[in-house]
């Protein structure tokens, strides 16, 4: 069904949803010897990702933005990576039933097409996956759900030796990537040095400054959905401090007609293309 109209580049065609994301290639664009790495959000017309729920006092994706739409262009821009880059926090979320699945994709039988479409790729059933962390503190029964994959840590020189020994027990690669804290740059040479040609970055603000300050990330995707959610105890695409702003340059941009609530696709370059 053609529900999608393309805004940019200018054509005012009638586009399906299916599709709109895949025929990106993002596992075939990076240079030989590089890795493309891509960000991917939904937030309210105010900026709001995620807000905090009273009961729990976790943050958590706003049930009134998310929704299936959205979720199968999510869905595609994992079938098209090698690795999925996480956050600690989010597996800590995971561990109590606050956070998004991790997929796997092609789970369920309206995403099994992407199943084939990683096999016609030379992609393995599941993207492996990345979890930036400085405490270490990820808890086993989270990484259960991604049995199935190869995990690795992504951690700084300040990490404790007995957390590593605990990660490395628990069948996890430790890997260093910064003094202080993971840097942008060494992780996407360490990610580079694993094999890795295409990583989508599912985490929140923090680990997203950290490959935005270091000039590390390729492509933004973001799903504006038409609605103000308000509240005070919220988290943005981005937090903590750049040297500088950073330019967006548009590369696509869609409007969702078929939700009740209408939203935007739009696919930003960091770098000139
Ligand atoms: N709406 C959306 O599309 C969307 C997408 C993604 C996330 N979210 C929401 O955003 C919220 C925050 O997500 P998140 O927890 O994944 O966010 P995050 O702010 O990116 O991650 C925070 C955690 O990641 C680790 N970390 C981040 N940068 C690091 C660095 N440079 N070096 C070492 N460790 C680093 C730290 O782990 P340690 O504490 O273990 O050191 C830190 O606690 C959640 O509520 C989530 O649901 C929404």
């Amino acid at each position: 069904m053609a529900d999608i109209l393309q805004l940019y580049p200018v054509t005012q065609q009638q586009r399906a949803l299916k599709g709109l994301y895949l025929e990106l290639n993002l596992c075939e664009q990076a240079a030989d010897g590089d890795v493309l790495i891509y960000s991917n959000y939904i937030a309210s017309v105010d900026g709001r990702i995620s807000l905090r729920d009273d009961d729990s006092a976790e943050f958590v994706v706003p049930e009134s933005i998310a929704n299936k739409r959205d979720w199968r262009l999510y869905q595609e821009l994992a079938a098209q990576s090698d690795v999925m880059l996480t956050s600690a926090r989010y597996f800590r979320q995971l561990a109590h039933g606050k956070a998004q699945d991790l997929l796997p994709v092609g789970g369920g039988p309206e995403y099994m097409d992407l199943t084939q479409w990683r096999q016609q790729h030379g992609l393995k059933d599941q993207p492996d996956v990345v979890v930036i962390s400085n405490s270490l503190d990820i808890p086993e029964t989270a990484l259960e759900e991604v049995q199935d994959r190869r995990v690795i840590s992504c951690t700084s020189e300040r990490a404790g030796n007995a957390q590593r020994e605990r990660m490395e027990s628990m069948g996890l690669t430790v890997l260093v990537a910064g003094r202080e804290r993971v840097e942008g740059k060494q992780l996407r040479q360490l990610l580079i040095d694993q094999g890795f040609r295409s990583a989508y970055m599912i985490a929140g603000p923090e680990v997203h400054r950290t490959l935005i300050a270091d000039g590390v990330l390729d492509y933004l995707f973001l799903t504006t959905q038409l609605s103000l959610l308000g509240h005070d105890a919220f988290h943005t695409i981005l937090s903590g401090q750049l040297d500088q702003p950073v330019d967006l340059h548009l590369q696509r941009l869609y409007l969702d007609q078929l939700v009740s609530s209408q939203q935007l696709f739009a696919q930003f370059a960091l770098h000139p293309v």
